[in-house]
């Protein structure tokens, strides 16, 4: 069954007190290892601990979707050794973690351009995707090897893939559409947005789906982001009013 949800840009969706779906920029595992004199994957190992301890939080809190960015499609440029180390963190993270997420009733997605990681990678992920694909409690997609750029493209160029006669017929893409083609077209957009590590920007993540959603920007570090964190973003997004391109007096009408 397809689920269809709201779009931010053509419907009004109803506030919530917990966010439904949380999405985070983990960043600053590097400079976390420097300040302890550590090398850089130190910081990503703390970082896959952090993963653990959020997603559990998460489902604590009703949280329904949550969503990580763990490597961007811009990410190959880092030095090479770093790169690979990064992989076979992604690769033990899958070996160990999943047994786990799965009793604790989460539905684990990836997505991003899988084709460029060996084929060890890409069975795991394959294999902890199917394993888990049953459970409800908390959706947790990786982004990994994503690019909101390469996700827009790649909807539109799947969408013309399957409506082939669209110039012919005059049929153009619509919102919806291009919706239902993205990535993660099984999950609400994004209620929440937090970045970590002090940078205040989107570095490519979720383009589209970002449209209305609350920015939260904190300087604590990923490896240093816990329950407590987790629950200051919370309640600065309780305090947030969402118009949706209304006025505050339309929202007191309602
Ligand atoms: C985020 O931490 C992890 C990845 C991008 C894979 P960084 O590695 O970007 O950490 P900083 O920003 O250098 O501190
Ligand atoms: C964004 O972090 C990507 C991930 C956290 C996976 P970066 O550290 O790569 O972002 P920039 O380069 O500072 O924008
Ligand atoms: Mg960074």
């Amino acid at each position: 069954m397809i689920k269809r949800f709201f779009s931010s840009t053509s419907e009004v969706p109803d506030s919530i007190e917990v966010p439904r779906h949380v999405a985070i920029i983990m960043d600053g595992n590097g400079r976390w290892a420097k300040k302890r004199l550590l090398p850089r994957v130190a910081g990503h190992a703390q970082g896959v601990d952090r993963v653990r301890d959020v997603v559990e939080a998460c489902i604590e809190r009703g949280i329904e979707y949550l969503t990580l960015f763990a490597f961007s499609s811009e990410n190959w440029r880092r030095p090479q050794d770093e790169v690979s180390r990064l992989m076979e963190l992604f690769v033990m993270a899958l070996e160990r973690e999943v047994t786990r997420m799965h009793r604790n009733g989460v539905c684990l997605r990836v997505v991003g351009d899988l084709g460029r990681f060996d084929a060890r990678l890409r069975e795991l992920i394959a294999q902890g995707e199917a394993r888990t694909q049953e459970n409800n409690r908390l959706t947790l997609t990786v982004c990994a090897n994503y690019g909101g750029r390469w996700d827009i493209l790649n909807a539109v160029n799947n969408w013309r893939r399957d409506h082939p006669g669209a110039d012919a017929e005059g049929l153009a893409i619509s919102e919806e559409d291009l919706a239902s083609y993205l990535s993660m077209s099984y999950a609400p957009e994004p209620d929440l947005f937090i970045r970590t590590g002090g940078e205040q920007r989107i570095s490519n993540f979720l383009l589209w789906q970002l449209a209305y959603s609350e920015l939260y920007f904190t300087d604590t570090l990923w490896p240093d982001f816990d329950a407590q964190a987790l629950d200051q973003a919370i309640s600065s997004y309780r305090k947030r009013e969402r118009r949706f391109g209304r006025t505050s007096e339309q929202l007191l009408e309602r």
